[in-house]
């Protein structure tokens, strides 16, 4: 029998004592026990590699809610041990709780920032020979790195900048593989680059296959994963974008990622994020920089690695 006044712990009590073969009500779909249970919701994300920020878990409770319902699944200990053996059921998850809307461009002052300072900047002051390492994170359907394709190549940089891209959904990726886009992803593209950088076939938008082969995607879970990850050329940036991803994590994580974005770039190496993501100051030793298109981060010259101190 329930009691009403303790729901979130008496939930996670019970699914000690469920997975002991006890109490099974306790965790069933349609009771109010699963609404409630920020717990659970963190427990099922940790199973997939993520975090869910605090003002995302109802949204990542109702998602699990339909997930379980289209598999005809009544408890969540029968998600939690199908997690493991599933790797689809893991990567449905994954599309369910996160949010992949982006577009070319989006935050043309950043991309503005990007071409007229960074670029320019980068260039200056790298060594002949050596290229522009740039890193799109949280990439979704490859709208943001391809952009950064398209500017580099704008600014006649394509032969020395690389670019990585990451996502934790393997869906994005394949979408991100595909290059081609509806009207929708381009709402932000100038008619000119349409036709410069596009082959269109009927309302589809293919991107060019040699600025798509310049783009490299790689599966990663922020958060999850150890970074940096020179072995996978996943460290050593210039510029890292991690931007409208940070907002949906939760605290915890978003503190140990700050500090990782930090290792993951070159001294002088810049990161930015969406003016609507948490701030990261307080959790690495980056310079802060305001300018026309918000904070910007630094990682300063000759700056130890060593972890931040969180209380700062
Ligand atoms: C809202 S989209 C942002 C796309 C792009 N950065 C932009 O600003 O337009 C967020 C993306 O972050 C990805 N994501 C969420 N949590 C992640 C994690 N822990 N590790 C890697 N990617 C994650 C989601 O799959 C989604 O594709």
């Amino acid at each position: 029998m329930r009691r009403a006044p303790a729901k979130v712990r008496s939930s996670r009590v019970a699914l000690t004592a469920n997975r002991s073969g006890r109490d099974e009500g306790v965790e069933n779909i349609s009771g109010a026990v699963l609404s409630e249970a920020g717990s659970l919701v963190a427990r099922i994300a940790d199973k997939i590699g993520m975090s869910v920020a605090a003002s995302r878990k109802q949204a990542a409770v109702s998602a699990i809610r339909r997930l379980m319902a289209s598999r005809g699944l009544n408890h969540v200990s029968s998600l939690l041990d199908l997690i493991d053996a599933d790797e689809d059921l893991k990567e449905e998850l994954i599309d369910e709780v996160t949010v992949g809307e982006t577009h070319f461009f989006r935050g043309p002052a950043q991309f503005d920032l990007v071409r007229d300072t960074i670029l320019p900047e980068l260039r200056r002051s790298r060594p002949m020979g050596s290229p522009i390492r740039i890193w799109s994170l949280g990439c979704a359907s490859g709208e943001e790195p391809y952009s950064l394709a398209i500017l580099c190549e704008e600014e006649g940089l394509s032969n020395i900048v690389e670019i990585a891209a990451s996502d934790i959904s393997r869906k994005a990726l394949i979408d991100a593989a595909s290059a081609e886009y509806g009207e929708w992803s381009l709402r932000n593209t100038n008619e000119c680059w349409r036709h410069r950088y596009f082959l269109q076939s009927g309302s589809r938008y293919r991107l060019r296959p040699d600025l798509a082969r310049r783009v490299r995607l790689t599966k990663v879970a922020l958060g999850a994963d150890a970074l940096p990850a020179p072995q996978s050329g996943l460290a050593d940036f210039d510029l890292i974008l991690c931007r409208n991803v940070l907002v949906y994590l939760d605290a915890a994580a978003v503190r140990r990622i700050a500090r990782q974005l930090f290792a993951c770039l070159v001294e002088d190496g810049w990161l930015m994020t969406a003016p609507t993501d948490p701030p990261l100051w307080k959790h690495a030793p980056f310079e802060t920089s305001i300018t026309s298109a918000g904070v910007v981060y630094r990682r300063p010259i000759s700056s130890q690695e060593g972890p931040a101190d969180d209380r700062c």
